[in-house]
């Protein structure tokens, strides 16, 4: 088993990164002092999957186990889900003696995060994520939070779990559209930090597509740690930590414009990042060569790269509600070469995007 500490002063904690060490839930859980009395927010695909183990692991701890499950899917991530999620834990007499545990992907870790962030002021949460971008990237570093209509992630809080335990063995019932989704989030690292790591996935990436448990607790240990160092230095996104965004202003635009759900989180951060490396190359921060690299890194993972085809003015319009927008100026995270990213103002985006949709 791996560990990496994201290291935040009083309100740092411990993932634990192996392969069918549910059981050890009950141990890290009492290292954490993590309260007796738990709500398992699950769906109900992992809740089926999943759910018994989860239970059985803590109740061998003594803890007491209540579980709500929402359905399944990105456009549930919403207020309304969440009302419902509030009405459970009030008719269940939840107080600040109680915690949330988060059995899912992205979709479950951000809305129970969120839950967890708000209900009574805040109540503590862990994370035990079930896919492989979740495990890399949405289960660590405290963003929580639920979509609006008219953007992702519009309504949220920076709140950070009290422990992530991820068990790659969990993957092995992952869809494959969905693997290929989190290995895209494993492809930024590379890109923006870490240039060993990156041909490190070029030489795995046999071992990755198999689901192998040795490759995969080191592609999510080194992802794992490159985030939390990101984080520890910006926590609140004040800088630094915007280069996670590494594509996904673009993406956003694709996952928005295709309809929440159509094209997945990662599929459209896949797209996002070879637009990104093409305007480090049209602007000179990067090279051709690179975004073609980056490009064939993708595709062997099975992820599109394309662009689809909406028009120039749709694109901007969705990327105007981008996070990173300061005073109406869009901001891109472009890659410098492969394993350093910064955050530049994007002067005419219309001219830009007409060249990378040409
Ligand atoms: P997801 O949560 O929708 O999960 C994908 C699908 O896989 C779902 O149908 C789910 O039920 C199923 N599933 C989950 N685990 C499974 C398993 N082990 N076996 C079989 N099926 C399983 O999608 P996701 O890609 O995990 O997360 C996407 C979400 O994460 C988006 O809402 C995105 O905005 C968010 N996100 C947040 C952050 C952050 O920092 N908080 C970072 C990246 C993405
Ligand atoms: N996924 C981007 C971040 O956590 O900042």
């Amino acid at each position: 088993m791996k560990q990496v500490t994201v290291g935040l002063g009083e309100r740092s904690y411990p993932i634990w990164i192996g392969c069918d060490h549910l059981p050890k839930l009950k141990e890290a859980l009492d290292a954490v002092g993590f309260p007796r009395r738990i709500g398992i927010i699950t769906n109900p695909t992992v809740g089926a999957l999943y759910g018994e183990r989860v239970t059985a692991a803590l109740c061998a701890g003594n803890r007491q186990v209540h579980v709500i499950q929402i359905p399944d899917g990105e456009q549930y991530k919403t207020l309304e889900t969440l009302e419902q999620v509030y009405d459970t834990l009030i008719d269940w007499r939840f107080d600040r003696s109680c915690g949330l545990l988060a059995l899912g992907g992205g979709v479950i870790g951000d809305l129970t995060g969120f839950a967890a962030a708000t209900f009574m002021r805040g109540i503590p949460f862990v994370q035990v994520p079930t896919t492989l971008l979740a495990q890399v990237d949405s289960s660590v570093g405290g963003k929580t939070g639920v979509n609006h209509p008219r953007g992702k992630n519009l309504i949220g809080a920076f709140y950070q779990p009290r422990y992530v335990h991820c068990d790659v063995g969990m993957l092995a019932t992952l869809p494959p559209r969905e693997y290929a989704a989190g290995l895209a989030e494993i492809v930024k690292y590379g890109v923006i930090r870490d240039a060993g790591f990156f041909s490190w996935l070029e030489r795995e990436r046999e071992a990755l597509l198999a689901r192998s448990p040795e490759a995969l607790e080191h592609a999510v240990m080194i992802s794992c740690q490159i985030k939390a160092d990101v984080v520890e230095s910006d926590e609140n996104e004040q800088g630094l930590r915007a280069i996670l965004n590494y594509g996904h202003t673009f993406g956003h635009a694709v996952e928005t414009l295709a309809g929440y759900g159509v094209v997945l989180h990662g599929e459209a951060v896949s797209i996002g990042m070879v637009m990104a490396a093409r305007a480090s190359a049209l602007l000179g921060f990067g090279t051709a060569g690179d975004a073609d690299r980056i490009s064939r890194l993708l595709q062997s993972f099975n992820l599109p790269v394309n662009p689809p085809d909406f028009a120039v003015g749709d694109y901007l319009e969705v990327m105007r509600h981008d996070k990173k927008v300061r005073d109406g100026s869009l901001r891109l995270v472009l890659n410098h070469g492969i394993g350093a990213a910064d955050l530049h103002q994007a002067d005419a985006p219309d001219r830009l995007l007409d060249q990378l949709l040409a």
